[in-house]
């Protein structure tokens, strides 16, 4: 197997080589979750033309990659508040659920996504009651000219992965107006106040030995990441920890949750396979009373397979505060670990090329 050489360690405490490698400030952007949580929840909150939802039979939230995230997030912090289903929908077409009582939220950063806005005028043909979210584009136009409630959350980002608390904050608004969610006011704030702590403890100037996120991604080193969740809070961000390492540090990694892949991905590490990959277990103090002894026999069971596993503990106690702390503490490892594999973490050359060709 051949792997990315690794570059020294001492990048991530030397501004000037940080500087170098991070051409679009990418890790200044993340310290600023907690302000995108007040700014998209206040932005979805003040939606003008929201449909009523207070008697909506089902949710759906439309949207791809960077901006579909937003969805798992939503199912990750309602789900089990809410008794509206909540259904994220990745792709062109809606679920046959769809109809007159179903909101629909269609989520894109850019407002450009084909498959995203395939779905947007897809809910607008059935008459669902539909809310647009994007910072411009396409999306926006048509939402205008439709008539359709638009969310503009006034992110300022560049790239739309960079913009998660904006989007998800911005539908948590929206569907708080609409009359689908509980205020979330309290929450929202109260864990903008737990980032903002929590990126000036992991933020470059950190230095490696007193910043959990930069030894994480030292742990990492060179190896594939291998990130597990537990069912419910901790799912969106296991999968986040994956896309982030897949995008900003441009390298495979896996994602799986607790307690499902004990019925299937753990007959994949069987003796010797843990070589070359590094688990990370994302652990938080809402997780169900059994995730702790099951995650001790499972890690026992696969033991011959020579997996090294670590943990990532979330901050807090409410359901905000957890998810997105442990999004934030991702965000930056998979930044640190595009840093020290002599990476600029922000430009996705693949992605940005597959777009240009299918445009074409
Ligand atoms: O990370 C990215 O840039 C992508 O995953 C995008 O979010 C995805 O392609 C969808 O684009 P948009 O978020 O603009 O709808």
């Amino acid at each position: 197997m051949t792997t990315r050489p690794l570059v020294d360690p001492g990048v991530l405490d030397d501004p000037a080589r940080r500087a170098a490698l991070d051409s679009s400030e990418h890790l200044r952007h993340l310290a600023g979750l907690g302000a995108q949580l007040r700014r998209g929840y206040a932005a979805g909150r003040d939606v003008e033309r929201v449909p009523s939802g207070s008697d909506a039979t089902a949710v759906v939230v439309c949207g791809m990659g960077g901006s579909g995230v937003a969805a798992d997030v939503l199912r990750g912090l309602y789900a089990n508040r809410v008794s509206v289903p909540i259904v994220a929908s990745k792709g062109y077409g809606l679920p046959a659920l769809a109809g007159r009582e179903t909101i629909v939220v269609a989520v894109s950063f850019s407002g450009n996504t084909e498959e995203t806005l395939s779905a947007y005028r897809d809910a607008v043909g059935r008459g669902c009651r539909v809310i647009a979210v994007s910072c411009g584009g396409t999306l926006a136009d048509l939402a205008a000219a439709d008539g359709v409630a638009h969310v503009h959350p006034r992110s300022d980002v560049p790239m739309p992965r960079m913009a998660i608390g904006d989007l998800s904050a911005a539908v948590v608004g929206a569907l708080e107006a609409a009359g689908v969610l509980p205020s979330a006011e309290d929450e929202v704030g109260q864990a903008a106040d737990v980032l903002d702590a929590l990126a000036a403890r992991v933020a470059p100037d950190r230095p490696a030995g007193d910043n959990v996120a930069k030894d994480l991604a030292v742990w990492i080193g060179a190896r594939t990441p291998v990130v597990w969740g537990s069912e419910g809070l901790a799912e969106a961000p296991a999968t986040r920890f994956r896309t982030q390492v897949n995008e900003n540090a441009k390298s495979p990694a896996l994602s799986a949750w607790l307690p499902e892949l004990d019925h299937n991905e753990i007959e994949g590490w069987s003796s010797g396979a843990g070589a070359g990959y590094a688990l990370v277990v994302l652990r938080h103090r809402l997780e169900h009373a059994r995730i702790g002894d099951r995650l001790a026999a499972t890690l026992s069971a696969i033991a011959p397979s020579g997996l090294e596993a670590r943990e990532l503990h979330a901050e807090g106690t409410r359901p905000f505060e957890v998810l997105f702390s442990l999004v934030l503490l991702a965000d930056f490892a998979a930044t640190y670990l595009a840093l020290l594999r002599g990476v600029d973490p922000t430009p996705i050359p693949v992605l940005s090329s597959l777009k240009e060709r299918l445009a074409r």
